[in-house]
């Protein structure tokens, strides 16, 4: 039985060394932080800077301990510093990373993907996710000797020019061929389509729609089907990026339980399990016009990491790891949902459940997601307030019994501060 966090009883946290920390980054870091791991988008309280995690359990700098339910924004699929990972990849490196060209590790690992995944004939390797979406677009453009993509209004798919959320630092060329529809609208993406029309390259679709604060959406099958079809009569790449939730939702890839198999997918996060590591694969179709674009980088060759995803996919097929997270996610979800019809607390967790979202009603600008998770924090628990979670096969009973004590206390905390919330509606949808 795991041991519970220490500070269980201890209200109060200090975060003395992360300030200190925080006040040497400003001076040597601009805005002390970038990106996705900037803390100060996140309410007072939470931790900018870590120190050590293993399995479920990460600690602070100040050496607070908390059972994690981000995995790193994702890659931690069977939770940090995994044995077996670990000692793949120390194998790996005793006897070479980076040399002059990749390792034998590398057709093991293309050779393991294409069997795990029904739509991949083929697999390339890189670093990031946006490494991997940024090629699975050059790859259709390539085939189709066309430019439009279409996306989805308010998706993520990555920090290069043409993707990055902020217009800072990119021209209205960058995105110049992008045309927008709206998730599971139909209507809106046949209008792209035609919009389109004979320079249509891809159509880009998240596994499912995922965007921060808002409420997750599974992809309807009419959407996909649709999807599919546009691809297929304007001869265009149906493109899935399955950089967020690959292997979460199924190890075939996002959209296999709908049958629907993209023409390209793009991977990263849980690939390595938290070694720097991302894939695209694709279809027969598409083998050719991925000889023809250039890609590359220094450090993509790497056997260490692809040591990393070899084992990390190995485990993740022999833990049945999917049922695992959906079990562990589902009994966090229904107790959290129990807890807030108790109290009579209007919440909506969303999206499947192996990638939990919970969000409040009536909370525009996160006041109360922001008090449910600092509570939950101060009690040994880390969620986060407007972005999905991550399950991983490391989570346990314990750890979800662990969680389900401090969302009680946190939305005890909620319910107190803001009474009217307690007239709300709770709602749970979606896997
Ligand atoms: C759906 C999706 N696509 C692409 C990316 C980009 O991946 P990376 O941050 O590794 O470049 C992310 C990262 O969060 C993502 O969630």
């Amino acid at each position: 039985m795991l041991k519970e966090p220490q500070a269980d009883h201890n209200a109060v946290r200090h975060l003395h060394r992360d300030a200190a920390l925080r006040d040497r980054a400003r001076k040597v870091i601009p805005g002390g932080m970038w990106g996705h791991m900037n803390a100060v988008r996140l309410p007072a309280g939470m931790p900018q800077f870590f120190s050590r995690a293993k399995g479920t359990r990460l600690h602070d700098v100040d050496d607070n301990e908390y059972v994690d339910f981000m995995c790193a924004f994702g890659p931690m699929i069977l939770g940090y510093a995994d044995p077996d990972v670990d000692a793949a990849v120390a194998a790996q490196r005793g006897r070479m990373d980076i040399a002059n060209g990749p390792g034998e590790v590398l057709v093991e690992l293309a050779e393991l993907m294409v069997e795990t995944i029904p739509a991949a004939d083929w697999a390339m390797f890189s670093k990031n996710g946006t490494d991997a979406t940024t090629a699975c677009v050059m790859i259709a453009r390539a085939h189709a000797g066309r430019r439009k993509i279409l996306v989805a209004e308010g998706a993520y798919h990555g920090s290069a020019p043409w993707c990055t959320p902020w217009p800072g630092g990119t021209t209205p060329e960058d995105r110049a061929h992008l045309i927008h529809y709206v998730y599971n609208d139909i209507a809106s993406l046949e209008a792209a389509g035609a919009e389109a029309g004979d320079d249509l390259a891809g159509i880009l679709a998240s596994a499912f729609r995922h965007d921060a604060r808002f409420d997750q959406e599974l992809p309807t099958q009419a959407f996909a089907n649709a999807a599919r079809a546009l691809a297929d009569r304007q001869d265009a790449a149906l493109i899935l990026d399955d950089v967020r939730a690959g292997f979460r939702i199924d190890l075939g890839g996002s959209w296999q339980p709908l049958g629907v198999r993209p023409d390209l997918a793009a991977w990263s996060k849980a690939l390595g399990n938290g070694y720097p590591i991302a894939a695209v694969t694709g279809t027969e179709r598409l083998r050719e016009a991925a000889t023809k674009i250039f890609v590359t980088g220094s450090f993509w060759c790497g056997a260490g990491a692809m040591a990393a995803a070899v084992a990390t996919i190995s485990k993740l097929h022999r833990t049945n790891a999917v049922a695992h997270m959906t079990r562990l996610g589902g009994m966090l979800r229904t107790g959290l949902q129990a807890q807030a019809d108790g109290l009579g607390v209007g919440l909506r967790q969303t999206g499947p459940a192996s990638l939990p979202m919970v969000l409040f009603d009536d909370d525009p600008d996160f006041a109360k997601a922001n008090l449910f998770v600092v509570t939950a924090l101060q009690r040994g628990v880390y969620l986060h307030p407007w972005h999905n979670m991550f399950l991983s096969v490391a989570h346990s009973e314990d750890d979800i019994a662990i969680a389900l004590k401090a969302t009680q206390k946190a939305l005890e905390a909620v319910a107190g501060a803001f009474p009217q919330a307690a007239a709300g509606r709770t709602e749970t949808v979606d896997g």
